[in-house]
């Protein structure tokens, strides 16, 4: 058998391809898309913008991004079918195996669900971001019994996803809460989500089967998964004076701290602590269970810093969002699909960019099994 490779277990520090839509400097607490800073972008910013930075690789003038809002506004609707569709999912299943469903059955209705073309992958990836919040929220509201509310125009991409979730146009906090959230989860260079989008597109596949593959990795709990299992984290603790305890008792089983640790981050997240901010707005203007909840996240970030920045792990982007997200009342099984809602953007980017310039990406595994054994008939086993 040849000499044994160099193995590269969960492909770290493996790069596949050059690309100018997203950097992270990993030691640095530093992220960028397109060369523009996260924290730049999420002050500065709104998410239609920071979307068209990214599928077009610039900041758009104020002509352009008028037109790429008004076509996001165009493409809100979702067929009638697809909710019908949303009334035959079992009402158990997970929201985000409820959007794997939807979206697969979307490009089944997109006539031009083949075309490969740089003008077909940007309409339809403009076409899918402008629908996510219109899915997401239909689903929701279909499962809890609740009418369907159609998307309103005046509203913006992401205050119109509150008002569909919840029926009611949105304070101007939610609504910019909201919006900074999508900026931040948007993109991510080549995760575990992003690179299944490539993996099926490098195919020349089609692009609704390459993001379902997306929402597919990006449902686990070592991923994206990680937003709801933080939050249920902070509700199994209980209370701030449990936290010691409970510190204690996981570390001594080896169980690894919800939102925390990441591939690439060695240092502080850089979106955790956007998020950390209007945490702490929401927590200074709700109190209550939401204020019991930020003091249990806050000691325990507390704890994971004096104890584990020795092997890198702080929190990541996961470990605030969920407060930001509990303090707008939404269900806890949202929370990766709202992770999805933005980071489709961030797929498509990736999409584009990588078959436009396409190798198949095929790896290799080295075999450790036996050879040429004989064939043994069934009966004689
Ligand atoms: N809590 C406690 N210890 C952790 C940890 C966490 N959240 N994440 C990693 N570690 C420890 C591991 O136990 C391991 O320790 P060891 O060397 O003593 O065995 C070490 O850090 C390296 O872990 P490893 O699994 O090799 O890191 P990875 O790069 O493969 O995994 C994650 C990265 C994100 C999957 C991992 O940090 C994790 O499971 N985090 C929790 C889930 C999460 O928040 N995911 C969202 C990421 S945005």
């Amino acid at each position: 058998m040849s000499q044994k490779p160099a193995i590269y277990k969960g492909l770290e520090n493996i790069y596949i391809d050059e690309s100018s839509i997203c950097f992270i400097d990993g030691f640095k607490s530093k992220l960028y898309y397109r060369g523009y800073s996260i924290e730049d972008l999420a002050a500065n910013s709104t998410f239609e913008e920071t979307a068209y930075l990214l599928l077009y690789g610039r900041l758009p003038k104020r002509e352009e991004l008028e037109e790429f809002k008004g076509l996001l506004r165009e493409n809100r609707e979702i067929p009638n079918e697809v909710i019908e569709l949303m009334r035959k999912i079992p009402r158990d299943v997970h929201p985000m195996e409820a959007l794997r469903t939807i979206v697969s059955y979307l490009g089944n209705l997109d006539p031009a669900r083949s075309d490969l073309s740089l003008d077909g992958m940007h309409r339809k990836s403009i076409a899918l971001t402008a629908k996510m919040p219109t899915i997401i929220s239909a689903y929701h509201r279909i499962r809890t019994g609740l009418d369907v509310i159609d998307p309103d125009p005046r509203l913006d991409h992401s205050a119109n996803f509150l008002y569909m979730l919840h029926g009611e146009k949105p304070p101007e906090l939610w609504a910019r809460a909201m919006d900074v959230s999508n900026i931040l989860y948007a993109e991510h260079e080549m995760n575990a989500s992003a690179f299944a989008t490539v993996v099926v597109a490098s195919t020349l596949s089609d692009y609704y089967s390459a993001i379902v593959a997306g929402i597919g990795a990006l449902r686990g709990p070592l991923h994206g998964g990680a937003n709801e299992e933080a939050m249920k984290q902070f509700i199994e603790i209980g209370s701030p004076d449990r936290v010691d305890d409970w510190f204690k008792s996981a570390i001594a089983q080896k169980r690894r701290i919800a939102g925390c640790g990441h591939r690439v981050y060695k240092s502080y997240d850089p979106r955790a602590k956007i998020f950390k901010e209007y945490a702490e707005n929401f927590v200074k203007i709700y109190g209550g269970e939401l204020k019991n909840i930020y003091e249990i996240a806050e000691k325990l970030e507390k704890l994971v810093i004096e104890n584990l920045a020795d092997k890198n792990i702080f929190p990541n982007v996961d470990y605030w969002s969920g407060i930001v997200y509990y303090g707008m009342g939404i269900p806890i099984d949202l929370y990766t699909p709202l992770f999805a809602l933005s980071r489709v953007v961030g797929w498509s980017a990736h999409i584009i960019e990588y078959v436009r310039d396409n190798r198949i990406l095929r790896p290799r595994l080295y075999y450790t099994g036996e050879l040429d054994k004989r064939y043994i008939p069934i009966d004689q086993r």
